[in-house]
């Protein structure tokens, strides 16, 4: 099928290089000619495990181009595939100036030849996908798009190629049979089951699904809270009632809190929703609330551990919201480092992958080593592998005093007290017994 994918993003550049991997003709187009320019020659603006060979690839057999022709590519092919971003307005709302300036009936009805699909990726409010369709029938004399479909994305950053090409499930939200069928031979050969729905339960399901997510790591984490004053460990509790199959395993990692550049994003366009209707979401706001007390959870076990933190030099290991990323968008890290500086800590960093930070008072390193060189204590933030590899000894060595506050609950509790105990190190954790 030849497909044009209308912004160059994170999700469209990972749906873009996975469609071309299924066969199909894909033309990216983007309106930042710069990220067109290093897109075409096979780079990355963003970093993604699996993303660049398989972008190089579809290169190499002429099945993805990249253009900032925007009405050029619109006329191209027979599916538009809209991944443009939706960020939060001050207001929590989501913000679709982006997916309105290309569902401009000028710009369609100037590039449009005969019927197309239009498929909705990016994230939406209930009834966005409705208006669209409203918009283009109303212009049905220039505008040849007649089937509207939402299709929403379920990719973690860090694992976006294999959870494009194996995901859970694929949800559609069409109203048309046409429709119906395109979707099915465009995700041909992705083994997962497809669950055709209405559009606006479609776009209810994506809020609800991160929704989801983000209160079970808060239900996770107060749990860790309770769990800090009972003296009882949180892996243990999580663990009891993750095996529960109703419950599930996953996403029950407590510590610091989410944070990335969609929980916090989905939650506040939520609770917009639910206001615009009149219908409380008391669980939302609670969870919101647990996340946003974490960091603080780790600033208190941080100042009665070293009674003042003016002039106290703390090393934070990992600045991206999470491992595999670069991202910092609404990283924890950003809370905690602002927190601390208030304080008139000495703050130095280190992350594999983040090299610029927006915090003056954060020194990031290139080296581990520096960052953590004579400080008072080291304060894990993401849950990077290589942290769990650190040399104990030469740890030991280099910080002036030995405490360790791990905000991701990334080291092995038995572990780290056997390293505490040769080592003379503090290690505290968020939920498990000290
Ligand atoms: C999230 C969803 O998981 C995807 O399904 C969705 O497609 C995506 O948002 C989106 O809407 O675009 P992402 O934000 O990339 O994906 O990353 P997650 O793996 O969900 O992690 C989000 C945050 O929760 C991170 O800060 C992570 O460290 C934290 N987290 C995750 C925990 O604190 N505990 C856990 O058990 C799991």
């Amino acid at each position: 099928m030849k497909i044009t994918v209308i912004g160059s993003g994170y999700v469209g550049v990972v749906a873009g290089a996975c469609l071309a991997s299924l066969g199909h003709e894909v033309i990216c187009a983007d309106s930042d000619s710069e990220k067109i320019g290093l897109l075409a020659s096979g780079k990355l603006p963003i970093f993604e495990e699996g993303l660049e060979p398989l972008l190089k690839k579809a290169l190499a057999d002429g099945r993805i181009r990249f253009t900032n022709e925007l009405d050029w590519s619109i006329g191209q092919s027979d599916i538009l595939y809209i991944t443009v971003g939706t960020p939060s307005r001050s207001d929590g709302e989501a913000d679709l100036t982006a997916l309105w300036s290309v569902v401009n009936v000028n710009r369609i009805a100037h590039s449009a030849r005969g019927r197309k699909l239009l498929v909705v990726k990016s994230t939406v409010p209930v009834g966005t996908c409705d208006s669209v369709e409203q918009l283009l029938r109303d212009h049905a004399a220039r505008c040849r798009i007649v089937d509207v479909v939402h299709n929403p994305e379920f990719l973690r950053q860090g694992s976006a190629v294999p959870d494009f090409l194996r995901p859970d499930r694929i949800v559609v939200g069409c109203n048309t049979e046409e429709a119906r069928l395109a979707m099915k031979e465009l995700h041909a050969g992705i083994p997962a089951s497809i669950q055709y729905c209405d559009r606006r339960s479609a776009e209810l399901i994506k809020y609800a699904s991160n929704a989801f997510l983000a209160m079970k790591i808060s239900f996770v984490n107060m749990i860790a809270n309770l769990s800090d004053k009972l003296d009882i460990d949180v892996d243990e509790v999580a663990e009891g009632i993750g095996s529960d199959r109703r419950i599930g395993p996953l996403f029950l990692q407590s510590g610091i809190g989410y944070g990335g550049s969609c929980f916090p994003k989905d939650m506040k366009a939520l609770q917009t929703l639910g206001q615009s209707v009149g219908c409380e979401l008391p669980l939302i706001d609670a969870a919101e609330r647990v996340n946003a007390a974490q960091p603080h959870v780790i600033l208190d076990k941080l100042k009665s551990a070293l009674s003042t933190l003016r002039g106290a030099r703390i090393a934070l290991l990992g600045l991206a919201f999470k491992s595999m990323t670069d991202d910092i968008r609404e990283a924890p890290s950003l809370v905690v480092s602002r927190l601390l500086a208030a304080e008139g800590a000495i703050l130095n960093a280190y992350d594999p992958m983040v090299r610029r930070y927006p915090i003056r008072e954060v020194a990031v390193h290139d080296d581990m080593y520096l960052a953590i060189r004579a400080c008072d204590a080291i304060v894990l933030l993401t849950e990077w592998d290589e942290f769990r590899l650190l040399d104990w000894r030469k740890v030991r060595e280099t910080v002036r005093a030995g405490l360790i506050v791990d905000g991701r609950n990334m080291l092995a509790l038995d572990g780290m007290k056997a390293v505490a105990e040769a080592y003379g190190l503090t290690y505290l954790s968020v939920g498990r017994p000290a």
